[in-house]
């Protein structure tokens, strides 16, 4: 199987200065917020986003090489994912991530917190300053859709009623926004086309819809080790995600489970070998590899390069995630 060092090998050099920029950047804050930031960025996360930035922007200049704006835009990128992150965590109340434990477990609940604004408000600050107007929209609403996302999540805890749409809509939120809109925005960048700059989006929000599916369905089948955090979580949180809802068209008894909130000894036993026995898994699987195929295919226009190649190996990446 490729790993995503392989795959991002092509901007490797860049990735690893984008580390060392991030410590700088971030270097001005409270030292706790400072040493909260830092921990998890030195755990090291897969550096998916950055990486395609890196990639888009390299795959599109003419010479392959990258400004620094582009490099600030995959920084900033970092930046909002790991503060979505260290919120995440606390909202799900997880103790490991990155294979680490969490700024709130490692801190407490305040100072992760503040970590988290103070991440979003770096990135903001340094958004402002690449001075283009058009790329702050898009990368000020990915903030404000992390934001709808987590909130849509939380309205809908427990409630086997939900349609599939809601959570579509909820995963783009959550993972595809920032994905989609910061691919469009190294596009930007190069000053692409209107059309070009369409397809990008879309790239990375058909593979950002993919990655969630993936995401979802490694939680009902790999170990907290594989994942680096705590798994069988979401069902136990009550958040219904692909396999979940289709589990549920299959099976009336899930849905009283879940209405009961798993109060019963074993209920939440039973819900999971229910979602793991069913059809669930396979369907979810179909749905990943549908939308990793139309993220493929968004880019095809992009030059040949090393990097388009990257491009065009990171959805069926994602899919092995699976295997
Ligand atoms: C985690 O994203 C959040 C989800 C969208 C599921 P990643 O799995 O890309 O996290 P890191 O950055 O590699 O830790
Ligand atoms: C991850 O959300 C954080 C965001 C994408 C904002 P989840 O709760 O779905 O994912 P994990 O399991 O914590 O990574
Ligand atoms: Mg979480
Ligand atoms: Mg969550």
């Amino acid at each position: 199987m490729t790993t995503v060092t392989e795959l991002l090998q092509p901007v490797e050099l860049d990735l690893e200065n984008l580390l060392s920029d991030l410590r700088s950047l971030i270097g001005a804050g409270h030292p706790i917020l400072q040493a909260a930031a830092e921990h998890l960025f030195s755990a090291g996360g897969k550096r998916l986003r950055p990486g395609i930035v890196l990639l888009v922007s390299r795959a599109l200049s003419e010479n392959g090489a990258l400004s620094p704006r582009h490099r600030r835009l995959a920084e900033i990128t970092e930046m909002i994912h790991t503060a979505s992150l260290v919120h995440d965590d606390v909202v799900d109340e997880a103790s490991t991530r990155r294979g680490v434990k969490t700024v709130h477990s490692r801190f407490d609940s305040r100072v992760a917190v503040l970590a988290g604004d103070f991440l979003f408000a770096q990135a903001s600050w340094h958004l402002a300053n690449l001075d283009n107007l058009d790329v702050v929209k898009l990368l000020s609403r990915v903030i404000m859709d992390l934001a709808d996302g987590e909130v849509k999540q939380g309205l809908f805890k427990y409630d086997a009623t939900q349609t599939f749409e809601n959570y579509l809509e909820k995963s783009y939120c959550k993972t595809a926004s920032l994905i989609a809109n910061s691919a469009q925005a190294a596009g930007v960048l190069s000053n692409q086309s209107d059309e070009k700059l369409h397809h990008l989006y879309n790239f990375g929000r058909q593979l950002g819809l993919a990655f969630q599916v993936v995401d979802d369905i490694l939680d009902f089948t790999a170990s907290d080790k594989q994942l680096g955090k705590p798994a069988a979580s979401d069902l136990a949180s009550g958040y219904l995600t692909a396999p979940a809802l289709y589990a549920l068209e299959e099976n009336h008894k899930l849905t009283d489970l879940i209405d009961r909130g798993f109060s019963h000894q074993s209920d939440l036993k039973e819900a999971l070998e229910i979602v793991r026995g069913s059809n669930a898994i396979p369907r979810s699987r179909k749905l990943a590899e549908d939308f990793a195929r139309e993220s493929r295919e968004s880019i095809a226009w992009i030059p040949d390069s090393c990097f388009k190649t990257a491009l065009m190996e990171l959805p069926e990446f994602v899919l092995s995630r699976l295997y």
